[in-house]
């Protein structure tokens, strides 16, 4: 396949609520060579998340939805997103649910990041019901994002394994670790 130039590359936007670390691990992955991607949006539905400092620190456009008004925010967010030409969504620790008309109505992809191996622990809390479950394996997943909250078809899986030392503080960094080799391969994967 012809190489992604700064030209033809997927213009990608990143939608968070919280601390962003995967904002900055796609950013990093958005400058390497054989990328498929260029960041040039994030949105935030939080005015002051942490994860906002990094489209400051790359010099990429930022902007706060507040969703309390989802149809009107929604809508007002399409809009943005088509003047910014934006064809791939990321969602990467966002905490809002997109609705079916904005999905249906995205012209392009929107994929997830979460913290669990679906189908296995949809929503949220999801390493501490690991350890309560006894669970041998935890994990985390890139899936195509659809109505249906956490649902969608699964791009790519990590599995990890669970120790009796963990609890869901130490195995949340463990998963962490994981999503930053996985959020980059499964767009790799979709789009290379
Ligand atoms: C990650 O564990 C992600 O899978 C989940 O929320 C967390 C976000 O972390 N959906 P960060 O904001 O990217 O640091």
């Amino acid at each position: 396949m012809e190489k992604l130039t700064g030209h033809n590359k997927l213009r990608t936007a990143v939608f968070i609520s919280g601390t962003g670390s995967n904002l900055k691990n796609l950013i990093k992955f958005s400058k390497i060579k054989k990328t498929p991607i260029s960041i040039n949006l994030v949105i935030s539905n939080i005015n002051n998340a942490n994860g906002l400092r990094y489209a400051d620190k790359f010099n990429i456009t930022k902007k706060i939805f507040n969703f309390e008004q989802v149809k009107d925010t929604e809508k007002k967010v399409l809009i943005l997103l088509k003047k910014k030409r934006i064809n791939l969504i990321c969602l990467a620790g966002f905490m809002k649910i997109l609705s079916k008309n904005f999905i249906n109505k995205f012209d392009g992809t929107i994929i997830n990041i979460h913290p669990s191996l679906l189908p296995k622990y949809k929503g949220l809390n999801t390493h501490a019901r690991v350890i309560e479950n006894n669970d041998k394996f935890a994990g985390c997943t890139v899936h195509y994002v659809t109505e249906k909250l956490d649902s969608g078809k699964i791009i790519m899986q990590k599995k990890i394994k669970v120790t009796a030392k963990d609890n869901p503080t130490s195995l949340a960094k463990k998963v962490l670790q994981q999503e930053y080799k996985l959020y980059p391969a499964a767009i790799m994967k979709i789009f290379n």
